[in-house]
């Protein structure tokens, strides 16, 4: 490397963001072994480091206690060099991990269709946001969320349409946007 060039942000770490049931983690881990990085979900890390399951986070100790929890744990797995990193769904509503996010690498949006994703997710009863907001209208609050967080998913440097591809083509294609971008 040529000192004094500054990495660009293509090289260093890649960030999944997206809603629940985006496919951040097995989107992830697949492209962590195409590119032979290390991979890191920070919602694994989290339930490893307490012991408990999300659900049981936010039920036993609340939604700001893992929203802080979680903001530590992406300040700590930033600090990698290269690692592929999916995010929780949430993650993105923070400025300071927005702060560490675009500062440690390139950000990429796995967006989906909402019909897809509620497919995905509706009756899933390890997500505690999905059980909080599933009643007689819980199809629209969690389309609501959706809509409410769009804009924050649009920060990403790389906003990728996911819909109807398969993991694997996921993963190319965000090789080469990353390719491109360089
Ligand atoms: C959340 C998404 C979850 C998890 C937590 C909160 C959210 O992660 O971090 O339940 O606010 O969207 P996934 O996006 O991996 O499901």
């Amino acid at each position: 490397m040529i000192s004094g060039r500054r990495t660009p942000k293509y090289e260093k770490n890649i960030y999944l963001i997206g809603f629940m049931g985006a496919g951040k983690s097995t989107i992830g881990e697949l492209l962590a072994k195409k590119l032979n990085r290390k991979f890191f979900d920070t919602d694994d890390l989290i339930i490893k480091e307490l012991g408990i399951s999300i659900s049981q986070i936010f039920l036993e100790r609340g939604e700001l206690y893992f929203r802080d929890f979680e903001s530590n744990m992406i300040k700590n797995v930033a600090k990698n060099i290269q690692a592929v990193i999916a995010l929780g769904g949430g993650a993105i509503l923070r400025q300071e991990n927005w702060k560490v996010i675009k500062s440690s690498g390139v950000s990429i949006y796995l967006k989906w269709n909402i019909q897809t994703l509620l497919a995905r997710i509706l009756g899933d009863q390890e997500r505690p946001l999905v059980k909080q907001k599933i009643g007689p209208s819980g199809k629209n609050e969690i389309e609501r969320l959706l809509v409410e967080r769009e804009p924050f998913y649009e920060r990403a440097d790389i906003i990728l349409d996911c819909d109807k591809m398969e993991p694997a083509q996921i993963v190319n294609k965000i090789i080469s946007a990353l390719q491109e971008g360089k």
